[in-house]
Parts: structure tokens; sequence; C-alpha cells
């Protein structure tokens, strides 16, 4: 890769330190080819069948794959879905949470953790987040607590567990469910336990660019038989199903088709099998990275709590603009123009949106948030959670540069980049 190292920022007029984008990931081996083969050769593309019996389980890949899942995690139960989304879906339905019913969930993660409690005509309740780990924050959710609260929603968030003694101590005072949106987080530990198996539900997603991927996936965890069950009618058109299950008393429900194929689910088998090895090495990067930035007045470097091991699907850095000398908007512009896009926070705080300014889901009513029979009153107004509003707006940058397969050289070269913007910074400002 041709690169200039030295003189002016590309912003500047200077030659760009990368010449050429990076290339993007992929993490599909020989491996997935010959499962995908396999099943091609083999077929049935999807074993799933919506009526009681032996195919309502899925087919021989997406059972096989929900074992190894299931023995991996050490968890009683792994039900595949067609995305990490409607698994999310599964876990709020598995809980038998619906309308007038308030879930805790944190603003800082993907649309999803809050709209799959809309899914199920719930409502999501907004609490604050921590500054250094960007999880929920215990004592934001206390004060959150409703008489509708009947769960707490956590997102493990850029690769690291939120504070789960804390959260599971609320809700056994509290009585709630907690569900626990592990996404980002695949095989990182909290205090020995991996993330995602220690509430009542737990979610993983397999989507493209999750550290293992089919494509788009996911899974729901548990070690109770009724959620785990209603999981299942949810993925597989439960109400045609449920009359023809002997016994079933686990309430009412009704289903969709959130089934996984055959073909995702023996490439998911395979990368699962590579999940430590992907995690090892990004990890490594991640922490490569950090050792480089440390001691750069103005930068935080990610803040790993102990007991928590950190997989990193965000490699994320605080930004303190007067310590640094240069604004976090020309940071990200100049960083860009060197070659390295990097985010200007993550994803706006999710009661930002217009389906919570406006509380409109469906059409021009304003249920769940607002109707007869449910008293609550959810505030989503703007600057009501201060700290991930200043984290969002003002301080975060987050890079997914350390993704599997890039090298120690791409690290270098953004840590060469990073470091001429900063020579320069008085120089960049000026010409703002
Ligand atoms: C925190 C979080 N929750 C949920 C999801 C949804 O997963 P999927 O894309 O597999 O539907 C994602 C995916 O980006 C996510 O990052």
């Amino acid at each position: 890769m041709d690169t200039e190292t030295q003189g002016k920022p590309a912003l500047l007029g200077g030659r760009p330190t990368l010449q050429e984008p990076l290339p993007s990931p992929h993490n599909v081996g020989e491996e997935e080819v010959a499962a995908t083969a396999r099943v091609l050769r083999g077929g049935p593309l999807s074993g799933f069948v919506g009526v009681a019996g032996d195919k309502f389980y899925g087919g021989a890949e997406v059972r096989r794959f929900e074992a190894r899942f299931a023995q991996y995690f050490g968890v009683k139960h792994a039900v595949s879905f067609n995305s990490g989304t409607t698994a999310l879906h599964g876990t709020i339905a598995a809980l038998g949470i619906g309308p007038c019913d308030e879930v805790i969930v944190p603003p800082y993660t993907m649309a999803a953790s809050a709209v799959c409690v809309v899914m199920n005509g719930a409502v999501p309740v907004f609490a604050d987040i921590d500054p250094r780990t960007f999880c929920l924050d215990p004592k934001s959710v206390r004060e959150k607590i409703t008489k509708y609260t009947k769960a707490i929603l956590v997102v493990h968030l850029f690769g690291q567990s939120a504070d789960m003694d804390a959260i599971m101590a609320i809700a056994k005072e509290h009585n709630l469910k907690v569900i626990e949106d592990n996404a980002q987080s695949p095989a990182a530990k909290y205090k020995g336990r991996y993330a995602g198996t220690i509430g009542d539900v737990g979610m993983f997603s397999f989507n493209v660019n999750k550290v293992a991927q089919c494509g788009e996936g996911g899974v729901l965890v548990t070690n109770d038989d009724n959620y785990a069950l209603r999981a299942q009618l949810l993925r597989n058109h439960g109400e045609s199903v449920v009359d023809d299950l002997p016994g079933y008393d686990a309430g009412p429900i009704f289903g969709s088709n959130y089934r996984m194929t055959e073909l995702e689910a023996a490439v998911a088998y395979e990368q699962l099998e590579k999940l430590e090895r992907f995690n090892a090495h990004k990890v490594g990067l991640c922490e490569y990275l950090t050792a480089q930035l440390s001691g750069i007045p103005g930068i935080t470097t990610p803040h790993i709590p102990e007991g928590n091991t950190h997989v990193y699907f965000n490699h994320a850095l605080l930004i303190d603009e007067s310590k640094l000398g240069l604004s976090r908007d020309l940071l990200c512009k100049a960083m860009a123009a060197e070659g390295f896009p990097l985010g200007k926070g993550y994803v706006k705080p999710v009661y930002h949106l217009r389906m919570f300014q406006e509380r409109r889901a469906f059409n021009q009513t304003h249920f769940p948030f607002e109707y007869d029979g449910y008293g609550g009153a959810p505030d989503y107004r703007k600057g009501s959670l201060p700290v991930v509003e200043r984290l969002h707006f003002k301080e975060l940058v987050a890079t997914q540069l350390c993704q599997y397969p890039r090298t120690k050289e791409t690290i270098d070269l953004f840590v060469v980049a990073l470091k001429k913007v900063l020579a320069h910074r008085d120089a960049l400002s000026a010409a703002q």
C-alpha cells in the first residue's frame, strides 16, 4: 500500500496517509464454502414447516447449529432466528410482555433494541448510560421504574458487558425480568460468565457486520423451557401450531416467519467455531491501538471494569476537545481525508428518532405510547438524558478499524495519520 507518512495533512493539501481505501473485511473461508456446498447438494434449503411435529423445529443444519450454540455458551436452549432483530422480538414475546407494560432500555444502541418492545405493543422507557462503559447506568435504571415496568433490557455495547450484578439486583428487588441484547459482544465475559447468558433471555446477532456472521441471523438463548417454546412459536406461525401442542399453557401467542435457512445455519456453525480466533485477533489489534494512543492528552481509551473481558465490536475513544486542541468534528474530518473515517459518536440517542418524538408507531394513533388503559408517561424529550447526549454529540469517536483480517500495519498507519493531524492542529483549526 502506497503511503505518505510525513508532511501536511490531506485536509491542508498534503497526500493522504492511505492512498487507497482499506479492503472490506471478509471472514468467510473454505469451511463455510464446504458447508454451503453440502447443503446445496443435499438440500433442502429450509427444513421448517409451520405445523406441530418434528419439522416445526427446523432442519438438520438449524438444529445442529442450535445444539452447538447452546453447548458453547452453556445454556439449555438456543433458538435461531433469521436476524438479531427478530430474535429480539422473540425475547420480549417469550416473556409475555405486551400492551401496558414498560421495558427499561438504553438509548445508546441500535434502534432495534427499543423497537422490539414496540413490536410487542409495549413501551420502551429510556435510562441513561454509564459514561465509561456506555452501557445502562443502574442508578438511572432505578429512577425509571414505574408500576408498569416489567423488564430491563440491557445492551452489552461495543464488546463488553453492562454491570450485570447491579442490574440483576434491581430486577430481583422489583420482580422484573432481565433481557440481554448481546448482538455486539459474543463471548465477552462478565465475572467469568458469558454476556448474554446471565439474565432471563439473551440474544445474539449473526449479521454481516458482526464478528461471527452468516449474512443475516440471530439466536435467542434461555434456560427456561417455556420461554424457549414461546420463542419457537413466535418464529414459526405459533397461532396455527399451539392448539396441537398438548398441555401448552404459556399464554396467548401468535407467530411469524422468522426462520433461519439451512444455508445460513451451516455458515453460522462454521463461524461459531472460529469465534474465539476472530475475537482474539480483534482484541489483539484493539489493545495494540489502545497502547499507541494512551498518553495523548485529550484522548481517553476504552475503560474495562474489573471482571469484564472486552471483544471490541467497536473501539471507542472519548475526546476532550480543549485538551486535544482540536474539535471532534475537525478531527474526524481530517482523519477521513487521511483515509480513516471515524464515527462522530455512534448512533443518535434512540429517543431522538421520529417515532419517539412524535409518539407514532402505527399510523395516526399514539399506541402504544398513549392510549386509554395505559397511564404511563415515558419521557422522550431531547436533552432528558445528559450523559448519552454529551457522549454522542460532543465526546465519543468510534472505529471498526480492527476488524478481521486487518493487521498491525493498518493500525500503525492510523496512528501515523492521527499524529500528523495533531501535529498540525493549529493550522487545521485556523483553516476552518
Ligand atoms: C445492539 C444491537 N442490537 C440489535 C441488533 C440487530 O441485529 P440484526 O442486525 O442481526 O437484526 C444489532 C445489529 O446491528 C445491534 O448492534
